[in-house]
């Protein structure tokens, strides 16, 4: 049966890569510090717990007074900065029609409160862009990927604070106006909905800025300015960019009922919903009514302003995007498992799956299915914009890297997409994640690797920063070439 199912022609192949873990060069043309710029490289035995930094504003202050002994990678990433052309011409190697990046806000904006952008940070950025068109690439880009300028968190509180939504979307229509003839597909925050898990690094919210310790009243108020904040990158991306697309992203999640007890499977909706909000109020313009109930039983009551309802209806997302890269397993509170790992949701383990060596669970066909709950609920074209396996690989002494599980992750992956076009789902495309070895979001490692292509350097930083290619990357270019077909 697969074998009939043809991806659409057109099917948007490539990679996928965030600025604060790729570009490095930091303090360079201007720059100002993110929020990702003061984090640190977790211990190995730490690698299968759960590490989403949320510091407190002393904490931060501390970690830039001592900033001289202390090694923040993503403030080097791999000097994709320096060396995009060269990468570039590698992903052209690939056959990549696409290329998913991030604009650092704070290469346009240092401190995000700036009137005046900096041109040497839109200059790079047009570069970037005409190199990729050079290569017959075209670029996919999301206006906030994990970051934001250091100085919204200290001086603002994150996105907690209403004005930064108008920070965001001068920014966003800076840039929008900027590249409005090189960038046609955009879209605005990177998995939006893992600010509930991530205040910091989503949200820009430190600890002490928490009122009464209600996180979930803060994540939630940051998550209602995030949410408008998109819809007006959305208003902008229409009345700014000729034939221009724009999306919304999360992080794409299935939630598994422990068991068919009843009680179980309430828990698997209600964990859903969590994901579902986000894409609810972006498609359909609204809050749906069964986050009323959750805000009550919660605490949470939001502060709104009349305008924001037409905001969020009159701005509708062109598409959805998500990333996918394990499921998880919901389960009544009472029955606590066994926790599996993962990048931003703790879950149980499920009995059913393998996971890879940091303990996300490897789950293929929960692609497939999530791809329909997508589908059947909006109609709306999907693109996966990231997935992969991040795995040590071993450099052989003849220099090759035989990443055969990568492939077999991949493979089965693409796959299961297959299958979900066979059940009449609409996907526009695929970004693997990190095409390129990069930094890892939540450990802030090298060692966990996710590239077709090897970057030499370890965890410490050091390293020539030669680019080699891996066995995944012939096969990934033949999976190209056939639209799919070989596998
Ligand atoms: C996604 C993020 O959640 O997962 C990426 O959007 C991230 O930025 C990717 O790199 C993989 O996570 P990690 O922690 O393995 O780098």
């Amino acid at each position: 049966m697969t074998n009939e199912i043809k991806f659409p022609n057109g099917f948007l192949w490539g990679g996928a890569v965030a600025a604060n873990q790729i570009e490095g060069a930091f303090d360079e043309d201007g720059k100002g510090l993110s929020n990702n710029d003061v984090i640190e490289r977790i211990k190995p035995e730490d690698r299968k717990k759960l590490h989403l930094p949320f510091p407190t504003s002393e904490e931060v202050q501390e970690a830039l007074r001592d900033q001289a002994n202390r090694h923040f990678p993503k403030r080097y990433g791999i000097d994709f900065y320096h060396r995009y052309k060269e990468d570039i011409a590698l992903f052209k190697d690939l056959g990549f029609k696409v290329f998913r990046l991030s604009i650092a806000w704070t290469r346009i904006f240092p401190n995000g409160t700036e009137t005046e952008p900096n041109e040497a940070g839109l200059a790079y950025y047009d570069a970037l862009f005409d190199e990729l068109r050079k290569n017959g690439i075209e670029p996919v880009v999301t206006l906030s990927h994990y970051e934001m300028p250091l100085h919204l968190s200290l001086e603002y509180g994150g996105w907690t604070n209403r004005k930064v939504i108008d920070f965001f979307a001068h920014y966003a229509e800076t840039v929008m106006n900027r590249y409005k003839d090189k960038v046609k597909y955009w879209i605005t925050f990177n998995e939006i909905n893992s600010i509930l898990m991530s205040p910091f690094i989503s949200g820009g919210i430190l600890r002490d800025q928490v009122k009464d310790k209600n996180v979930l009243q803060a994540t939630f108020q940051a998550a209602h300015h995030q949410l408008v904040a998109s819809a007006k990158a959305v208003e902008a991306c229409h009345r700014l960019v000729p034939d221009g697309q724009i999306g919304c992203m999360v992080l794409g999640m299935i939630n598994y009922p422990n068991s068919p007890h009843p009680e179980d499977m309430l828990a698997a909706l209600q964990d859903q919903h969590k994901t579902f909000f986000f894409t609810d109020v972006h498609v359909r313009g609204h809050y749906p009514t069964y986050m009323n109930r959750f805000f009550k039983e919660h605490n949470v009551v939001l502060e709104t302003h009349p305008e924001d309802a037409d905001i969020l209806q009159q701005n509708l997302v062109d598409f959805v995007s998500l990333s996918y890269y394990m499921s998880t397993v919901s389960a009544r509170p009472e029955t606590a498992g066994e926790q599996a790992a993962g990048n931003i949701l703790t879950n149980l383990k499920n009995p059913y799956l393998e996971a890879s060596d940091w303990g996300w669970q490897i789950d293929p066909t929960g692609l497939r299915t999530l791809l329909n709950m997508f589908y059947e609920r909006y109609e709306k074209p999907l693109f996966v914009v990231e997935n992969g396996l991040g795995a040590f690989d071993k450099v052989e002494e003849d220099g090759r890297i035989h990443d055969e599980y990568r492939i077999d992750y991949l493979s089965r992956h693409i796959e299961a997409m297959k299958e979900a076009v066979g059940d009449g789902v609409d996907l526009m495309g695929y970004t693997a994640w990190g095409p390129i070895d990069l930094v890892s979001f939540s450990t802030s490692e090298m060692s966990k690797r996710y590239g077709f292509i090897y970057v030499d350097l370890d965890d410490d930083g050091n390293g020539t920063l030669e680019r080699s290619k891996k066995d995944s990357f012939y096969w990934y270019q033949k999976v190209i070439e056939t639209n799919g077909e070989e596998l």
